[in-house]
């Protein structure tokens, strides 16, 4: 049995104090029915770490590098000493505003596991591919760019988020076949790569304007353990909405 997991994606939104005012409204009102948590910007790591006694909280990208010249990046030593244990990779906005590579998800996913901090990967095709019929293959590809050479072991205890590029943001989201559709394809491409066994194991999410009141028809999707929740995850009472619709 696969227990649900579902996150909330901040993206670049809330100061340190709105953090703490989240987490404050939030913890509580977790429950056992699922890793509940929220991928926070760097600054309110710390803050929201300290705070949340129910709630996991994720930092939203890393470095591979462990130090150096790389101005503006975050190293896995520094999320360890803030006791991070959970970070989102390769989101699509990474992707495309960063240039950031599934060979960069593989690398960053690797130190990542190596230092016992479990790595949510993104991935999802775009409008473009979608309507090029691509899915398959993109998300097939995707997922054997970010995982190949990690080991099977550390693969089944990671997160994998199918994100429709075109779902996001948009309050378009994919129906519930198409989510359930997708996200059977990433657990057969973990088969694939590392088999039966850790593809039972691995969690595969659906993200893209996921709300309270759409979640319990994706959650009953075959391969779908969870959901990765940007808009709806910002305001406490949608949250706690959320956590309400997970029985
Ligand atoms: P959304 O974002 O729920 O606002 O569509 C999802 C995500 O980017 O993870």
């Amino acid at each position: 049995m696969r227990k649900p997991i579902i996150f909330g994606n901040w993206k670049m939104n809330k100061t340190n104090a709105e953090a703490l005012e989240f987490v404050n409204g939030v913890d509580a009102h977790v429950t056992d029915k699922a890793d509940f948590g929220v991928a926070v910007p760097f600054t309110a790591l710390d803050t929201s770490i300290k705070a949340a006694n129910n709630l996991k909280i994720a930092a939203q990208n890393v470095h591979f590098e462990e130090n150096g010249a790389y101005t503006g990046e975050i190293s896995v030593p520094m999320l360890k000493e803030l006791n991070t244990e959970w970070v989102v990779l390769g989101h699509s906005e990474r992707r495309q505003y960063f240039n950031e590579t599934d060979a960069d998800v593989q690398k960053k996913a690797k130190v990542s596991l190596e230092a016992g901090i479990i790595p949510i990967v993104c991935v999802g095709e775009t409008l473009f591919e979608f309507e090029a019929d691509k899915t398959e293959s993109v998300i097939r590809k995707q997922v054997s760019g970010c995982l190949s050479g990690l080991d099977g072991e550390d693969v089944a205890k990671l997160v994998i988020a199918y994100e429709p590029v075109w779902a996001i943001g948009t309050g378009k989201s994919a129906t519930s076949e198409i989510a359930q559709n997708s996200c059977a394809i990433v657990r057969d491409e973990v088969r694939n790569l590392f088999g039966d066994d850790v593809a039972n194991k691995v969690r595969v999410q659906y993200g893209g304007s996921v709300k309270p009141d759409n979640i319990e028809e994706y959650m009953s999707q075959e391969d779908i353990d969870g959901a990765l929740i940007g808009g709806a995850s910002l305001e406490v009472e949608s949250f706690k909405a959320i956590i309400d619709a997970i029985k």
